[in-house]
């Protein structure tokens, strides 16, 4: 028996894969009450969601995960049965210049929010329940040229950013193992696809090359990601959260390797083709520069266990997806430019006029 949740506690639904989950998920489950919790640090974007604005079945919430009496309440409050737990802080280089924040976040408000939900879990108020921890194929280390992660690869984390991911999972894992708390856990590859914070790879390039600003390469460029497109990326954990058994652990990915600057030269020429360029003219952008510290080498996802346990498989190809998502870009170039301007930030104000819930 699938378990259907009827109110769910999404957190940091404000940010790329987090509002990606909630546009999927309100389409697929009319009905279901959405409550986004989120803090709106500058990952946060509620222009994200604009299109929900209305819908009964959306509710968004200003607050900080770490906020154990915000947090208590709005579980009881709305009657979830099901917290989807994306907020954290999400960018490797910014945990190597800056890492508490990442373990205040990423750690501990990740046991705090644990901690109420088994309160919650606890206190008999709804039928039945499930924790999903969103994570990251990070938490596994980096992988020589061969290989794949499973889900039963020893966590190795090498980043600030990765360390803290590993450490929350491990708090879920122990809130299953020692309390018997439904607890899920999905480890995915790298993401791509509409509102993905320009910082990151591939909406930094599509930015940097349309305004004509150098390409940073890290090091060699032949550092290797997985690229899965987000909407991909929402099925599989509405799959997982539905239909998997309390305790497991799923890696999600679409078996899709590319070395960094393959990807910097694909998206060079889809770009010079769209922007009327000479061929050659957007790849002349590429810069390298000094490597991050500590940079993986290689990640490469094994997710046989969901395809084989919970029949999910990606429906993008990645021609398909990376050429969406740089239309995307092109066709939403206010977006970007509120999002680099800063200007974003200043909708919450006009639209909530920083009062909660
Ligand atoms: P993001 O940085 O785009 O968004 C994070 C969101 O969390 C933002 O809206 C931010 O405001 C919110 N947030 C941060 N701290 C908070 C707090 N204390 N309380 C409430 N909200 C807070 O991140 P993303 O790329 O969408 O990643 C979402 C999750 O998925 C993360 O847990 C990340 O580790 C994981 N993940 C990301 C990728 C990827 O490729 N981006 C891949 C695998 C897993
Ligand atoms: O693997 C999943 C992870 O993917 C997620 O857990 C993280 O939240 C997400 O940020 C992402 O981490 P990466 O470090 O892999 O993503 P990023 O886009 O920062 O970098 C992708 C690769 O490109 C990486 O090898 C570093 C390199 N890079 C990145 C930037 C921003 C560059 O060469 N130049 C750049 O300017």
């Amino acid at each position: 028996m699938p378990f259907l949740p009827t109110s769910i506690l999404v957190t940091g639904g404000a940010g790329f894969i987090g509002s990606n989950f909630i546009h999927s998920f309100i389409a697929g489950n009319p009905g279901c009450r959405v409550s986004n919790l989120d803090c709106l640090t500058y990952a946060g974007n509620l222009k994200n969601l604009t299109a929900l604005e209305g819908n009964p079945d959306y509710h968004f919430i200003k607050g900080d995960i770490g906020d154990a009496t915000l947090v208590g309440k709005v579980l009881a409050g709305q009657r979830v049965d099901a917290v989807v737990h994306f907020a954290a802080e999400s960018h490797v280089d910014r945990s190597i210049t800056g890492p508490e924040i990442f373990v205040r976040t990423n750690v501990l408000g990740t046991q705090i929010l644990l901690e109420e939900s088994r309160k919650h879990w606890l206190s008999g108020a709804v039928a039945d329940f499930r924790f999903l921890q969103i994570s990251t194929d990070e938490v596994y280390g980096s992988l020589g040229d061969t290989g794949y992660f499973t889900e039963e690869t020893p966590l190795a984390a090498n980043s600030p950013y990765s360390a803290s991911k590993a450490g929350a999972d491990l708090l879920v894992r122990a809130y299953h193992e020692t309390f018997g708390m439904p607890t899920l856990n999905t480890r995915c590859s790298n993401n791509y696809g509409p509102y993905h914070f320009p910082e990151k790879l591939i909406p930094l390039l599509i930015h940097n090359i349309i305004n004509k600003k150098p390409l940073p390469v890290y090091g060699d460029g032949l550092n290797i990601r997985d690229w899965l497109h987000v909407r991909d990326h929402a099925v599989a954990i509405e799959t997982v959260l539905k239909k998997a058994k309390p305790g497991s652990v799923y890696n999600i990915g679409g078996n899709n390797e590319w070395k960094n600057i393959d990807i910097v030269n694909l998206v060079c020429d889809l770009l010079d083709d769209r922007l009327g360029r000479a061929r050659g003219e957007n790849r002349s952008l590429t810069a390298f520069v000094k490597d991050r510290p500590g940079h993986d080498r290689r990640y490469a996802i094994d997710a046989s266990r969901l395809k084989a346990d919970l029949d999910w498989s990606p429906a993008y190809t990645f021609e398909q997806g990376i050429a969406e998502t740089i239309d995307w870009y092109l066709a939403n170039q206010e977006w970007v430019a509120e999002v680099t301007s800063g200007a974003y930030r200043e909708y919450y104000q006009g639209q909530y006029g920083g009062g909660a819930v």
